[in-house]
């Protein structure tokens, strides 16, 4: 008598699974057989025990410097203890937010306030951490003194605007010499249209532009920031690079600074962005700039990822926290980027969040016309590592 065939046999054999699975017995509601028992839904992820969290600085050690962006008065241990305690654990780099700007430094012609920055540079340099500079040049914090003069005779007024910026650069870049290993010397030049290639609402560009090429201050600005300190990296920082349109511009200023000799080492990625980024873009830009030149180093300098993909989606989450599938939404999207982040390891040297824990992100007050609570960073209000924290540090770690 002919042995009845093995269902192992069947299964090469067999023409469609869902026969198959019927022969076996396997399909469920099959005559005799034994109904299953109902799938058991896995257990939630749980929220790694805060006590076992590495330090960011070692696990990214191998690969770049891990920042974040401080104001002064989080480096105070009376007031914000729980700051000065993730800023020492975490981070191998400090940018100073604010007060490195010039609507903070060029109080008037020639007067300068640096004591805000002082004290936090001398906060980083106790505590073995190094600094980014931010920012020389940014049209949104440059004061109307840079521009004030008589317009009638251009030639003359650009060239008075002229020795304010290389003055202003030539001082407060020697002044913090030695003490930080690169300035924004440059922020947010670019155009964000097609072809546009630099912004020209900057009152840089305005006042420059009444006389001959009015982008010419970005060169100043970089051939001024390198005779003051031979050793700084110097950078052009902007946002959006992750977008096609904007980084063809950027890097359209690049390749022309490259091509005139004029000293830039690098390209900083801003990165503000959302829980829906997608990586491949900022892959994109790190490509580009590897591409453009092996001499340009690449820095995320703004790294956040607002957990709202519009000024009003959702509206506002208050702040009793996010929803997990929305922690856990970030989450991905911070792992995803990481990955790409440390792909890179060759060309970029650090990245920075814009800010230590969501107790301070300057989204609670920006890009909306009212307030909303963001929580956009790797620590929660309480400074505890989030699920975007746990996704970059340990590839293991299940998520919500
Ligand atoms: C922001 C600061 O975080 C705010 O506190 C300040 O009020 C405005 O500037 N791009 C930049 C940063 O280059 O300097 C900006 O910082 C955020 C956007």
């Amino acid at each position: 008598m002919q042995a009845p065939r093995s269902c192992a046999l069947s299964t090469i054999l067999a023409a469609t699974s869902v026969l198959l699975l019927a022969a076996c017995g396997g399909g469920g509601g099959g005559g005799s057989s034994t109904p299953r028992p109902p799938p058991s839904t896995p257990p939630a992820p749980q929220l790694p025990d805060a006590s076992t969290a590495p330090a960011l600085k070692t696990v990214f050690a191998p690969y770049f410097r891990i920042g974040a962006a401080v104001v002064l008065e989080q480096i105070d241990a009376a007031t914000h203890p729980d700051d000065v305690a993730l800023l020492t654990k975490h981070f191998s780099s400090i940018t100073v937010a604010n007060a490195m700007k010039a609507d903070t430094i060029a109080v008037a012609e020639g007067q300068y306030n640096f004591e805000p920055a002082d004290q936090i540079v001398a906060f980083a340099q106790d505590n073995g951490i190094e600094v980014r500079a931010h920012t020389l040049v940014w049209h949104v914090t440059s004061p109307d003194w840079f521009f004030a003069g008589d317009r009638s005779d251009p030639v003359a007024y650009r060239a008075l605007v002229r020795h304010r910026l290389q003055t202003y650069i030539t001082d407060v870049v020697t002044h913090f010499k030695g003490k930080v290993y690169a300035w924004d010397v440059v922020n947010e030049v670019a155009g964000a249209t097609e072809g546009q290639i630099y912004r020209t609402d900057s009152p840089w560009y305005e006042a420059y532009s009444l006389s001959g090429e009015g982008a010419d201050y970005i060169e100043d600005a970089f051939r001024a920031a390198r005779a003051a300190d031979p050793d700084v990296k110097l950078f052009i920082n902007d946002f959006l690079t992750e977008n096609a349109v904007k980084r063809a511009n950027l890097l359209a200023i690049v390749q022309d600074l490259l091509d005139k000799g004029v000293p830039i080492d690098g390209v900083g990625h801003q990165i503000h962005s959302q829980i829906n980024l997608s990586a491949a873009g900022v892959d994109a830009a790190l490509t580009a700039v590897e591409e453009l030149s092996p001499s340009l180093i690449n820095e995320v300098t703004e790294l956040d990822l607002s957990v709202y993909t519009g000024p009003s989606v959702p509206s506002n989450y208050g702040a009793g926290g996010i929803p997990n599938a929305v922690a856990g939404q970030q989450a991905r999207t911070y792992r995803e980027l990481f990955d790409v982040l440390r792909r890179h390891d060759a060309s970029l040297d650090s990245v920075t969040t814009w800010g230590i824990s969501d107790a301070e992100t300057w989204l609670d007050y920006s890009g909306t016309t009212f307030e909303r609570k963001d929580y956009p960073l790797l620590f929660d209000v309480q400074r505890q590592p989030k699920w975007s924290f746990w996704a970059i540090v340990d590839p293991a770690v299940q998520l919500p």
